[in-house]
């Protein structure tokens, strides 16, 4: 049988693992509900231990959810991941259990933007070369090969959350705008949309990559687009690390082709800060290597804690399961004078008619009905005009398709 879950603020046991953010927790505490904080992650056994009475669990990258967790999750309503990535939850086993998992992917996207133009102006002025001859006491003071970016042009790869941002910066700059997406994209300020990758790379100065990794955009920059760039011109690489093709670049480079680099992400990186790291890039001149830090900030750390801390509770209150990494995407409207039945299910023929002939059997009128299904989940929304009595919750929580039932109202 599946199981129930329906209760007040106060009794929802929330557990915050590794030091969540606190403005997520003032949140939390704000709208009445009383989380349990802790600042490590935990072992799978430790989990094993605590997760049978857990609602809601948040962690960040090092606590891993495993499957063996989620078979003795029997309370758990979603996983917040207060990170980007979700690779330490097993999200197929999640599904199956019928648990949504968020996370946070666009709550640092200034963080990258901002990173992005700085590094920009640095390659103009091939800051970072002569900061590191200073380090080892050569003072090279000339103007070769130093330019300022003020009517430059920048040609921006992927025109999604960070791109834009990146264009604002560089406008403000006085650098033209160019970007390029797979999608039609409103421009902003006054970039301008290129017809195609090739005529981007040979208008632009400045060529940075906003773009996620998918099998199109590995390796999208190699040594054939490469050639089509403007001799001298500086290639930026904020995104992904499989998407720029290193060992063409490094010829690039080295043969003066491109005038620099900056690189934030690699396609192996350090699993933690105690690896040695090698690229081919390491010890070229005009390179900027750094640690996959575009989106590490204080600021990008908050919005974490607030983004994911709003959708855990969008999710409870309202069953919202926008942004959801594994699951059905559901955006009911606020609740108002009607009780919401949600129900999570195996997504097989004949759920909808079975559940609509139980509503149809307390004589009560369906208001609004959301239906999504991903894989193997499907998640039902239905708001009806009469109080949804524990009768009706169980008769349809019993169905042998439903995986969870809720109640709101
Ligand atoms: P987004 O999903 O909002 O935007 C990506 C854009 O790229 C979309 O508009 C999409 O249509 C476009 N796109 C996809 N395939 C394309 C192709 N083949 N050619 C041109 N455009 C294409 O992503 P967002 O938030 O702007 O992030 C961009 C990248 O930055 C992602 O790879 C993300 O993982 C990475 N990132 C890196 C961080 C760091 O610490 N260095 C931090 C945050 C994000």
């Amino acid at each position: 049988m599946a199981k129930q879950y329906s209760f007040p603020p106060e009794k929802m046991k929330i557990l915050l693992l590794e030091g969540v953010h606190q403005a997520c927790v003032d949140r939390l505490v704000q709208a009445g509900y009383r989380p349990e904080l802790l600042k490590a992650a935990m072992s799978e056994e430790e989990l094993l231990q605590v997760i049978p009475t857990v609602h809601l669990l948040g962690i960040r990258s090092k606590t891993r959810v495993t499957s063996r967790v989620l078979d003795n999750a029997k309370s758990l309503l979603a996983i917040g991941c207060f990170c980007i990535g979700t690779d330490q939850v097993d999200l197929a086993a999640a599904q199956r259990h019928g648990v949504p998992v968020f996370n946070a992917p666009f709550s640092n996207t200034r963080s990258v933007a901002e990173l992005t133009v700085a590094e920009v102006v640095m390659l103009a002025r091939r800051a970072a070369h002569k900061s590191q001859l200073l380090h080892r006491g050569t003072w090279e003071k000339s103007a070769d090969g130093c330019v300022e970016v003020r009517n430059k042009t920048i040609g921006i790869i992927g025109y999604g959350h960070i791109g834009p941002q990146v264009g604002l910066l560089a406008e403000a700059f006085g650098m033209k705008v160019y970007y390029f997406d797979v999608l039609a994209k409103l421009p902003l300020g006054t970039a301008s949309a290129t017809a195609s990758l090739d005529e981007l790379l040979a208008l632009s100065d400045f060529v940075t990559l906003h773009v996620p990794e998918t099998p199109e955009t590995r390796d999208m920059i190699g040594g054939a687009q490469i050639a089509k760039m403007k001799p001298g011109a500086c290639l930026l690489n904020l995104s992904r690390g499989r998407i720029v093709d290193l060992e063409a670049l490094r010829d690039a480079l080295l043969s003066g082709r491109i005038a620099g680099a900056a690189i934030d992400v690699f396609p192996e990186e350090p699993k933690s800060n105690d690896e040695v790291f090698q690229c081919p890039l390491s010890g070229l001149e005009n390179v900027i290597l750094t640690p996959h830090i575009g989106g590490s900030t204080i600021e990008a750390q908050r919005n974490i804690g607030l983004e994911v801390g709003s959708t855990l509770l969008k999710f409870t209150e309202a069953g919202s399961t926008t942004g959801a990494v594994n699951f059905p995407q559901l955006e009911p409207p606020v609740l108002r004078d009607c009780h919401r039945i949600l129900n999570i299910h195996r997504n097989v023929p004949g759920v909808l008619s079975s559940i609509n002939a139980l509503i149809a059997g307390i004589g009560a009128n369906i208001r609004a009905q959301f239906l999504s299904t991903l894989g193997d989940v499907g998640y039902l929304v239905v708001d009806i005009d009469k109080e949804v009595s524990e009768v009706l919750r169980r008769s349809i929580d019993e169905l042998d398709t439903s995986l969870r039932t809720r109640v709101l109202f």
